[in-house]
């Protein structure tokens, strides 16, 4: 791929093979790094198994290792042509030498200095999120204190997304158009606290969407694709050069992305060999926040994320403390089935609940999103399921195998990411002409 690649000065290409190269090479590192982890604390129990076995935790280290070395080795190759101008590549003549201060002078005012940007701002963010994941993984850190961190994090990216682009408005359906007497409506400085809305919610909600051997990494590894297909769908049918490098440009950082989850989902999957930690759920949340911004598809972004989103709101009354949340909403195996089945906060008895509780569980019930089990006798809840889209899955589909349980949710995510894809590149252009 390299080879061919640089035959052909294709960015594209080295890419693919940077690509396969991350896959292989957190494959080749994280069975041989493990010991190591375990023997810094970095080590976790697998609660849904009979044995409890305590293997490695924070992998996303690794995977979030490799994917900085790939988008530093790709830097030159990106800027190649720039670097390197056409003539002293194909001339080999003694004039070479004299010309080459020339080339360097016509390259550095040729040289696009806001692809670079843009390129380092990313690199930023996704290494500053990072850090955040891995001070997690050793401290616990509360949520309440690293949930604004990302926003922190996201600023480079919507300082060159201001510089470069600046695009605050949105379409107005057509619709709409005669009520509103608009084509478009301007959000001005909103739109920059929805970017970092979103840089924001897609670390933590993939982080919230765990504890099932697999599924953390599962998860990106299909938003991942889906992000690639949205991609490649939108190059191939651009006429806007500027559109199409902010997709060249997504394409870039989300191929290594698919190449270093594909490696630690190999070792993570059921039943895991490793955990992946909350590294690697923020190093990916981040990956994909930051290719929605940069690729100027943020709002398409959150179609992807609709079972996130999903799970968030469903998450709201234990995240905000109307429900009890305990340390882990994760399911819960039967031994005698080998099968996982719903876990539960339990009401302790003869304690009044809130007239809060009440009514959230009454209603979250209703709209059969939770169980919840009644005392016969006095009315009053015993338990309910927890608040998650794993334990809302249970409930309507019954007890499953872990392995079984993370392809339902992948599957879940791929059927939505399908049809984020049918409404952005289908629905979308009927409902919003330009
Ligand atoms: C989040 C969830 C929590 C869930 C936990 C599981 C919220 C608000 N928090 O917390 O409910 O229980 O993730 O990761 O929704 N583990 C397994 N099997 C797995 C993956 C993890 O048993 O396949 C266990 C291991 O003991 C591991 C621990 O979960 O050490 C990791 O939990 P951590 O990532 O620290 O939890 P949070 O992200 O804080
Ligand atoms: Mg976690």
């Amino acid at each position: 791929f390299l080879l061919l690649a640089s035959q052909r000065h294709s960015p594209l290409l080295s890419n693919m093979g940077l690509s396969v190269l991350a896959y292989k090479a957190t494959a080749f590192f994280i069975p041989r790094v493990g010991a190591a982890f375990i023997r810094r604390g970095f080590a976790g129990k697998d609660m849904n198994k009979i044995e409890k076995r305590v293997i490695p935790e924070t992998m996303g280290a690794v995977s979030a290792l490799v994917y900085f070395m790939c988008m530093i080795l790709f830097i030159p190759i990106l800027f190649y042509k720039y670097l390197v101008p056409e003539r002293s590549r194909d001339q080999q003549d003694d004039q070479l030498n004299v010309l080459n201060d020339g080339y360097a002078s016509v390259a550095k005012t040729q040289f696009p200095h806001d692809q670079l940007g843009a390129y380092l701002s990313a690199v930023i963010s996704i290494l500053s999120i990072s850090l955040l994941g891995i001070f997690d993984d050793l401290f616990d850190i509360r949520w309440r204190h690293k949930f604004f961190l990302p926003a922190i994090a996201a600023i480079p990216l919507l300082v060159v997304y201001y510089v470069d682009y600046g695009v605050t408005y949105v379409s107005v359906p057509t619709l709409l158009r005669p009520f509103l007497k608009r084509t478009v409506v301007d959000l001005g400085f909103l739109y920059y606290i929805y970017m970092a809305a979103v840089a924001i919610f897609c670390p933590n909600s993939i982080n919230i969407i765990a504890g099932v051997n697999g599924v953390e990494a599962g998860q990106s590894f299909v938003i991942g694709l889906v992000v690639l297909c949205n991609d490649l769908i939108s190059v191939f049918h651009q006429s806007n050069t500027e559109a199409m490098r902010a997709h060249l440009l997504s394409i870039y950082l989300v191929l290594p992305l698919i190449g270093v989850t594909a490696g630690l989902l190999e070792y993570n999957w059921w039943p895991s060999r490793v955990f992946v930690g909350d590294t690697f759920c923020y190093f990916a949340g981040m990956v994909l926040a930051v290719v929605g911004i940069l690729g100027h598809f943020s709002k398409t972004l959150m179609l992807f994320f609709i079972p996130q989103i999903f799970n968030f709101i469903l998450s709201v009354p234990q995240l905000f403390g109307f429900v009890e949340c305990p340390r882990h909403r994760l399911p819960r195996l039967n031994v005698k089935t080998g099968l996982l089945e719903n876990s539960y906060t339990e009401f302790t008895e003869g304690i009044p609940l809130p007239k809060k509780t009440l009514l959230t569980i009454r209603v979250f019930e209703a709209l059969y999103l939770i169980r919840v089990d009644w005392d016969q006798k006095t009315k009053k809840p015993i338990r309910c399921t927890n608040f998650t889209i794993i334990n809302f899955v249970l409930y309507h589909f019954g007890p499953m195998r872990e392995d079984r349980l993370t392809l339902c949710i992948m599957g879940i995510q791929l059927v939505v990411g399908i049809f984020g894809l049918v409404i952005r590149h289908g629905i979308a252009p009927l409902v919003y002409p330009q």
